[in-house]
């Protein structure tokens, strides 16, 4: 595994990174953007970081759903009327939400404007903080919209992870799971090795930025390795449309983490993995998250789902899928039929 974190993302604690913060806050008006669980990290930072103290917030509303282009205008009217020039700074303070949201204004303001990010969720920290994509969700559609940007700095503080609720910390500790299956075995066992609250969180961080950032590093468009960050996710995405259909949302790393144990099932009933990796990948998301049970009846959605990504070509389903703990192998293409009898077998089997 590459060494080296992107020189802009940093795991630090406070009184390694409020200098930093300082310096690049020198001179320049500063802007917040965050959410109303977020607020409370910007009241922290602010009460540590002089040049925060003063600077004006923007608050976006709770959720997913405020990931939108109106949201956008209203920040970009709140800049203005602050009279921001592309030479200030907006500092974006929470889960991927509002790092998404905030890069994406900030990409595009006046040509672009500096921003710093400072990701509150574990999600935000390990994911969404990692690979220079911003974006907005449009009519309906996740990321529809958005631009490549990265920030100045993106610091990962693990102390603003005290209040975040524990199913968001599992939720964003999913795309460590997958870090480690995809990339790292070493590290998939370390996440396995205990239960979350008694795992090395900085750790746990620092390890999944650099297998992030490595990937894409080398890939930064998705052509070819970047697809390995897919794992769990063609299923996972399906599972979570399909709950949202039901009302019975779920989120988004509990379906990436059922997705995964699925996808490793077809995997070895396909004999690219070994029927024992299965069984230990199985039993240890099992241990973390509960299995999502679904009806035989609900596979032609998900298959649905499925097709109607844009990855798959000639009416196969594109999968990332494991050869072994710790590698991924992507461009698996499998017919539907293939996918509906391994996804019956894994329902019937339970
Ligand atoms: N850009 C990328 O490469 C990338 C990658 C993965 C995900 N994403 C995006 O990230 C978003 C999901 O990120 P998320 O799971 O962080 O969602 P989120 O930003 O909605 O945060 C989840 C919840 O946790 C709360 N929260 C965040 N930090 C908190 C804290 N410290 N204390 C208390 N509550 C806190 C939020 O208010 C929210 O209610 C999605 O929009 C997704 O599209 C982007
Ligand atoms: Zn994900």
């Amino acid at each position: 595994m590459a060494n080296q974190i992107l020189p802009y993302i940093r795991v630090e604690g406070i009184a390694e990174y409020s200098s930093k913060i300082s310096a690049l806050a020198k001179n320049k008006k500063i802007f917040i953007i965050c959410d109303q669980n977020s607020l409370q990290c910007v009241k922290y930072l602010q009460s540590n970081i002089n040049e925060l103290s003063e600077a004006p917030i923007f608050k976006v509303g709770l959720g997913e759903e405020n990931k939108t282009l109106i949201v956008s205008q209203k920040i970009w009217d709140f800049l203005l009327q602050n009279n921001a020039t592309r030479s200030d700074l907006i500092v974006n303070v929470g889960g991927g939400m509002i790092t998404d949201l905030g890069g994406f204004v900030a990409s595009v303001y006046k040509r672009g404007i500096s921003y710093l990010n400072i990701p509150t969720s574990l999600l935000g920290m390990i994911d969404a903080s990692i690979g220079g994509k911003t974006g907005i969700n449009y009519h309906h559609y996740k990321n529809q919209i958005g631009t490549f940007s990265d920030p100045k700095l993106a610091i990962c503080d693990p102390h603003l992870l005290n209040s975040l609720p524990k199913k968001e910390l599992l939720s964003g500790f999913a795309e460590a799971l997958k870090h480690g299956l995809v990339f790292n075995a070493k590290y998939w066992q370390l996440c396995t090795s205990k239960p979350i609250n008694q795992l090395p969180i900085s750790e746990i961080i620092t390890d999944s930025i650099k297998i992030k950032s490595h990937i894409v590093s080398i890939d930064p468009y998705e052509k070819k390795e970047r697809k390995l960050l897919n794992l769990g996710h063609t299923i996972g995405h399906s599972l979570e449309s399909l709950l949202l259909e039901k009302k019975t949302p779920t989120l988004h790393g509990f379906a990436v983490a059922n997705g995964i144990v699925m996808e490793s099932f077809i995997a070895s009933e396909i004999k690219l993995l070994s029927r024992a990796c299965f069984k230990i990948i199985k039993s240890s998301i099992y241990k973390i998250y509960q299995p999502i049970s679904i009806d035989k009846s609900d596979i032609p959605f998900l298959l649905e789902f499925m097709k109607k990504d844009k990855k798959n070509s000639f009416k196969e389903i594109n999968f990332t899928l494991l050869e072994r703990i710790g590698k991924g192998k992507i461009d698996v293409n499998l017919s539907e039929g293939i996918v509906q009898e391994k996804l019956e077998k894994f329902f019937s089997i339970g």
